[in-house]
């Protein structure tokens, strides 16, 4: 899985970058980061075009990576799923549908909604350097708290976006895009126990309107994660010279904790479902402990090396993956 932004799309950023000063930018990707941090949405945090673009530099890498790590386990587990129409609720500068397309080429129609005038004009200015299908996306300034309904898609997408929400809003918005989903609905939060806590509300709410879940759970009985525990998971993304510089970072990686779920329609074939894999497996001298998720339990599992079957199986399983032949 590449968890890196197409060519095409960093490209259009580093355009965007031109004539825009570096020291500019740093303060702006500064701010940005203190005003998502205490708690503000990107209503207040991102103000006009320089935010959006710092957003773009130092934040839409991270939440691209964590929307293209999730669509790999979504997929993985709904093979024959080919969705043709994306919605992209609370879309920002965009890299949602873009890893969505990337992951699932059958997308030929693209609706990203917003409610911020700088993320939209940004989105629809990267949109414009990329495939015909972003080309062509449907780029709307919508609350997503309007009362309409929704326009229908096959892959519902909300990346980073409850966590903007009130609870109560939140619940609101997963029902009603839960209404609009005919296929695959993706919700992606930072993975904190918080964000955590929003897709475990979003996910019991899914059930009980009748989806099934793909991922990352094994199961669609109640989670058993007990706090002070969550389940999120990491992906590792390279950061630009230009991300750098925008973080004042020194490390050329950066790992993005997410939360996910992948909810689907009854009539969405699913894979078998395995134990989900909940962090690093922990490859000792005499075999692999390794935290699952099973049918409605979380476990520490130690394959001993000396099962030779077993332990080959699970050598290369990471943090995040299904636990292989493990139905
Ligand atoms: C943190 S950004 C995430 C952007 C993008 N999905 C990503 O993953 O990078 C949250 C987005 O949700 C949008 N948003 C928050 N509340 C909204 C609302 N009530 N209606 C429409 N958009 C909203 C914000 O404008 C912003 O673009």
């Amino acid at each position: 899985m590449n968890a890196e932004l197409p060519a095409a799309l960093s490209e259009a950023i580093a355009r965007e970058l031109d004539g825009v000063s570096g020291r500019v930018l740093n303060e702006r990707a500064t701010q940005v980061s203190e005003r998502y941090r205490r708690g503000d949405t990107s209503a207040k945090a991102i103000a006009g075009g320089e935010d959006a673009l710092a957003y773009a530099l130092a934040r839409a890498p991270a939440t691209y990576a964590a929307c293209a790590a999730a669509f790999a386990q979504g997929h993985a587990m709904t093979p024959d799923f080919a969705p043709r129409r994306l919605l992209d609720a609370g879309a920002g500068p965009g890299g949602a549908s873009w890893a969505a397309l990337e992951r699932w080429p059958s997308l030929d129609e693209i609706r990203m909604i917003d409610a911020s005038p700088p993320f939209l004009a940004l989105a629809r200015r990267l949109a414009g350097a990329g495939s015909p299908v972003l080309q062509a996306a449907e780029i709307t300034r919508r609350d997503l708290l309007s009362a309409d309904p929704f326009p229908k898609a096959d892959l519902v997408v909300a990346s980073y976006a409850l966590a903007e929400l009130s609870a109560d809003d939140q619940a609101q918005v997963v029902t009603a895009l839960w209404a609009a989903c005919e296929g695959v609905l993706v919700l992606v939060e930072p993975g904190t126990p918080q964000g955590f806590e929003r897709i475990r509300a979003a996910r019991a709410s899914l059930i009980a309107a009748g989806a099934t879940i793909a991922a990352p759970c094994p199961h669609d009985d109640a989670c058993p994660m007990v706090e002070p525990d969550w389940c999120h998971f990491v992906q590792r993304l390279p950061r630009s010279r230009a991300h750098r510089l925008a973080k004042g970072a020194e490390a050329p990686f950066e790992d993005e904790k997410f939360a996910y779920v992948v909810a689907a329609r009854p009539t969405v074939r699913l894979a078998t479902r395995s134990p989900r894999v909940l962090a690093r497996p922990r490859h000792l001298k005499p075999g692999v402990e390794l935290k699952l998720c099973t049918a409605g339990d979380v476990e520490q599992r130690f394959v001993p090396r000396r099962d030779k079957g077993a332990h080959r199986a699970v050598r290369h399983v990471d943090w995040g993956g299904a636990m292989p032949g493990d139905g």
